[in-house]
């Protein structure tokens, strides 16, 4: 039976090593911020992280995802203090709110990885999160904002 690591929590999977993790996580483990969007990888809504680095859901088979570590959006902070989601907060990023999970999970990957990007790594980072509402712009500063957080998080924990 897969095991699979999510937001810090070991869960046996009675399922077919092939289903989709998307489904894992929104219908066995009723874990529903994590949206289902296209299904074949082309929108982004489905975007949690494994081992860190951003990842769509609907296209990862629970079998690829087993014995690794898989944080969706309820587990990204404890208190939805990531530098991301304030900057979220911040800027009134989402309209509906359909695709807003993944884009923060994407987001937050692009800021760990890419500590000052460019406006044009932000736009390449995040092209492939749809957004039907065409939020993109405040997605856009609310990225630069929760850069200059993490950026300063960063060095004050250094300096600490
Ligand atoms: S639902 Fe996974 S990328 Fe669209
Ligand atoms: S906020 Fe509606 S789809 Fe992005």
């Amino acid at each position: 039976m897969p095991r699979i690591s999510i937001n810090g929590v070991a869960h046996d999977i009675d399922a077919d090593p092939q289903m989709p993790l998307l489904w894992v996580i929104r219908d066995i483990l009723g874990m529903t911020g994590t949206k289902f969007g296209c299904g074949v990888g082309a929108c982004g809504a489905c975007t949690v992280h494994i081992d860190g680095s951003a990842t769509r859901s609907c296209i990862t088979a629970l079998a690829d995802a087993a014995g690794h570590e898989v944080t969706t959006i309820e587990g990204l902070s404890p208190d939805g203090g990531h530098p991301v989601q304030k900057a979220w907060v911040a800027h009134n990023v989402p309209q509906c709110g359909y695709c807003q999970a993944g884009q923060i999970m994407q987001a937050a990957d692009l800021i760990k990885q890419t500590p000052n990007p460019s406006e044009q790594q932000i736009i390449d980072a995040m092209s492939g999160n749809i957004c039907r509402c065409g939020t993109y712009q405040r997605i856009r500063a609310a990225i630069t904002a929760a850069m200059d957080v993490h950026a300063s998080t960063q060095s004050s924990s250094k300096a600490g």
